[in-house]
């Protein structure tokens, strides 16, 4: 067995996403002892602190995480393996002094949560000082690039520091329980997989709905929008996820390949089907929870300049293979929905003939609820108890509760998987070069078409599910968004 002994370097560690995600998702897995035992964990931040300045701001993020104080002993000893560093990523002569952090022999994991414009200077200034060997491996947190160009050359020049292999990009939503669940609800139930194409699927739906705004990533976000932020990789992955065709093993490899023959099927939206199949949106002022919401243009930290930056996306797309013809997937991810939610809906047809005289002809849905409560619903048909009315037929669910069905009283964190990953060395959960660029040339497809059509962003109110047009994109095929 390979040994999994390491190092781990965060770059930007005093960034948003460490405090918020990997030291609190690295805490939980030290507390439950699955950190390699010598593991030490190296911050490495701009910043100027000292080791105890950086201990007390992560000890503040970790109890805002875990919802509490922390066992003071475990915290102790997960102190012992935090280390801080103080380093200017785009000084060259400032790199030696990271070898005092890395202990020969062992591999070093370089963790980049940076932004994508530095990932290819910061691999060559750890490779022109010699920091790199065969056995180190890289993590790229998203985005990779902001459009194909730019996601090629980054590609391009960690490739020349690491193999494809050492290479692990992140995707978090394929860290998420429920994900992993997808994929052995399909691949492990035969009844399911036998009934999972055009002869039994009406439509499918993937929403990822945010009750949150900008929070803060303002001039960040406006030069990025919702679907370089959010469509490019988390919906391309679930619905890729949801339309592969069963790999053969589960390693990375296998994976990757079914997924990439999904993402070159994807139908490209061009200027002339744009209007039908996307609709763009952009948060006016609302109400959440009886508060009074800004709109986009208004939080606190936007320019105040006009901005035609969409915070929403719909699409209806088309997967043109043999198993999804004629089967539109709807998309649609918006910030300030009035719920946090992200589920998958399978809508199977109706029946060709209902022997029930009720009317309505009620079809099967497949509801995969990834958060929040995760789960998986099967909405069935079936009888009410009734004298009076003989035959009265009612939609009713079938549920399975992951977290109750788990004996667990929280459902891990989507960091703390791709962290054991890494560590282990597995990559069925990370994203692969030619997904990431095939992904990025459908979404700039879609970019071209929406700039060539001059087509402006439609307003919505925060707190609401989106413009009326997301409505009619659906509306106009006699369907509806599931609510
Ligand atoms: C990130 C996006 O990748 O995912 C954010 O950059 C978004 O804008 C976040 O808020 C959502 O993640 P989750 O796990 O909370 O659904």
């Amino acid at each position: 067995m390979v040994s999994n002994d390491c190092d781990l370097l965060i770059f930007g560690a005093a960034g948003d996403l460490s405090g918020r995600k990997l030291y609190p998702a690295l805490f939980q897995l030290h507390c439950a002892d699955l950190l390699p035992t010598d593991m030490r964990i190296i911050g490495l931040a701009r910043r100027h602190q000292d080791r105890q300045q950086f201990l007390k701001a992560i000890k503040h993020r970790v109890d805002r995480a875990s919802e509490g104080d922390p066992a003071a002993e475990q915290w102790a000893r997960f102190c012992q393996r935090l280390e801080y560093c103080c380093i200017d990523f785009g000084k060259c002569e400032e790199y030696p002094q990271l070898a005092a952090h890395l202990s020969p022999g062992r591999r070093a994991i370089f963790y980049l949560a940076t932004p994508p414009s530095l990932f290819g200077p910061i691999c060559e200034k750890l490779g022109a000082n010699a920091l790199i060997d065969p056995q180190s491996r890289l993590v790229l947190e998203k985005p990779v690039g902001q459009d194909l160009a730019s996601c090629q050359a980054v590609n391009e020049t960690v490739a020349q520091f690491f193999s494809e292999e050492n290479i692990y990009r992140i995707d978090h939503y394929l860290g998420k329980e429920t994900v992993q669940n997808l994929l052995v609800l399909r691949f492990a139930n035969r009844f399911i997989n036998a009934q999972w194409d055009q002869s039994c699927i009406d439509h499918i739906q993937i929403t990822v709905a945010e009750t949150v705004g900008i929070e803060g990533r303002w001039s960040y976000y406006d030069g990025v929008g919702q679907l370089r932020d959010m469509v490019q990789n988390h919906l391309m992955q679930l619905l890729c996820l949801v339309a592969m065709e069963p790999p053969n093993a589960m390693t990375a490899e296998s994976i990757r390949d079914e997924k990439v023959k999904i993402m070159r099927a994807l139908r490209r939206i061009d200027a002339a089907s744009v209007g039908a199949h996307a609709v763009r949106g952009q948060y006016a002022q609302g109400w959440y929870r009886g508060e009074a919401v800004p709109a986009y243009m208004e939080e606190a930290d936007s320019d105040g300049a006009e901005s035609d930056t969409e915070t929403f996306v719909a699409i209806k797309a088309h997967i043109d293979n043999w198993r999804w013809a004629g089967v539109p997937f709807y998309l649609r991810t918006g910030k300030r929905m009035p719920e946090k939610l992200t589920e998958i809906v399978i809508t199977y047809k109706s029946l060709p003939h209902n022997i029930f005289f009720t009317g309505e002809n009620i079809p099967n849905r497949l509801v995969i609820r990834l958060q929040p409560n995760e789960g998986i619903e099967m909405q069935m048909v079936s009888k009410m108890h009734s004298l009076k009315n003989k035959m009265a037929l009612a939609r009713q669910n079938l549920n399975l509760d992951f977290l109750g069905s788990s004996g667990m009283n929280r459902i891990p964190d989507a960091y703390e998987r791709l962290f054991l990953d890494v560590i282990n060395g597995d990559p069925s959960l990370f994203v692969g070069r030619e997904e990431v660029e095939e992904a990025w040339q459908w979404c700039d497809a879609l970019i071209q078409a929406w700039q060539s059509q001059a087509m402006p962003v439609s307003h919505y109110h925060a707190g609401s599910w989106g413009p009326a047009k997301a409505e009619l994109l659906i509306e106009r095929d006699g369907r509806s968004w599931h609510e």
